[in-house]
């Protein structure tokens, strides 16, 4: 049986409105894209949601308007895809990483505490895996110095922290529509903030700094033409991806619960199997969702590596992934910055360990019980 990592639940719906939309003659961004904001704004809870085209071109526009500049420094985890700091690198700063917490695999706000410097300009925490960070307690630590806070919320769409959903806390926070993610418009990215001079900002910085876009323009029956205010970028959604999202966004509640009860199968089966570390099932002060099924091998008790266990599930066609090897063990972050192991021991732990089961909306329960079985048939030897 084949058991792909993840894969996008695609149906007919989504392929209708992709069709009426690539029949319309306007493909690029427009009305689609509008409406899909208005409807995030309303899910999330949040005056302003501003689509991009990728996660990563959300986090890079955060953190110019938050004033983030050559020289000044950006703590954030090293338990992160790479595309969380490398923007730190684009405009100029340097990534700072604060270690994890061992039981949520999340940033750890003392850590964070211990790294500020007066270059400290912002901190970008990620809900890792789904599961809302210490948002409380990062935020005093980041009022008491006047430092910004950008959520990477990449693995997060639908969960909530203190009632309230990921993306109304008032910092700006930065989700993904990657394929894998909770909900998916192929290649998508959308910035929320509650403040509505920074969304304009963020608006006209999307595309090229112009201070309107084709579809306004057509659409208010002005041959006005705009003006270019800011060296902006090419980071816009289109109508088409729209469409896609528009759709999956009726079907969220849906998706997390597939997950959800995955990970519950996941959670039941595994928990207490020797030699295996189960993730977190719920968030201190949050509701967390699924993006990940992430557990950790234990390779010192199996006498089993963790690549040796990925690469038997993989030869046997079950997917797996590693979410991550910590940032400071990359080339580039050592190289750069002089960082290197040893330097941050729970998050290299977990970096040794971590193995990320299949998790999709369109995984059945027969492959997941078909997976366990393999996993746990493998850790015998
Ligand atoms: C934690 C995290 N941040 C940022 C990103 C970047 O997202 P995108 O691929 O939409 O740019 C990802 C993508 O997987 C991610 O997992």
């Amino acid at each position: 049986m084949l058991v792909p990592f993840s894969s996008p639940l695609i149906e007919a719906d989504e392929i209708r409105e992709v069709t009426k939309v690539l029949r319309s003659g306007w493909i690029g961004t427009g009305p689609k894209v509008q409406e899909f904001e208005r409807k995030l704004s309303e899910y999330i809870g949040v005056n302003n949601a501003i689509t991009v085209n990728s996660c990563t071109a959300a986090l890079h526009l955060s953190l110019i308007v938050s004033g983030v500049r050559v020289g000044d420094e950006v703590i954030t985890t090293p338990m992160t895809f790479a595309a969380t700091s490398n923007v730190i690198t684009h405009v100029g700063a340097k990534p700072v990483f604060a270690d994890i917490k061992k039981n949520s695999w999340n940033i750890d706000p003392n850590e964070i505490k211990k790294r500020i410097t007066n270059r400290t300009k912002a901190i970008i925490p990620v809900h890792y895996a789904g599961l809302p960070c210490d948002l409380n307690e990062i935020s005093e630590i980041a009022r008491a110095k006047n430092i910004h806070i950008i959520e990477d919320a990449a693995h997060a769409f639908g969960a909530r922290y203190d009632g309230q959903r990921i993306g109304s806390s008032g910092n700006l926070v930065c989700f993904s529509f990657y394929p894998t993610k909770n909900i998916t418009t192929i290649e998508g990215g959308l910035v929320c903030t509650q403040d509505t001079h920074i969304a304009d900002l963020i608006k006209v910085l999307r595309l090229h700094g112009q201070s309107s876009d084709a579809w306004s323009r057509y659409s208010s029956g002005s041959a006005k033409s705009y003006r270019v205010t800011h060296a902006g970028f090419k980071y816009n959604l289109t109508d088409v991806q729209a469409a896609i999202g528009i759709k999956q966004l009726e079907k969220v509640n849906r998706f997390l619960e597939i997950r959800k009860r995955i990970a519950k199968i996941y959670l039941e089966e595994l928990n207490g199997v020797h030699g295996i570390i189960v993730p977190v099932s719920e968030a201190e002060n949050g509701e967390r969702v699924w993006h990940l099924f992430t557990i950790l091998i234990k390779s010192e008790e199996l006498g089993v590596d963790r690549d040796v266990v990925m690469a038997k599930l993989n030869e046997i066609g079950i997917g797996t992934g590693i979410h991550y090897e910590a940032l400071n063990l990359h080339p580039f972050y050592q190289n750069q910055y002089g960082y290197h192991d040893g330097m941050y021991p729970v998050a290299e732990y977990v970096s040794a360990r971590t193995l990320s089961l299949p998790l999709s909306a369109k995984l059945t329960d027969e492959q997941v019980i078909y997976v366990i079985d393999r996993l746990k048939s493998i850790l015998k030897g």
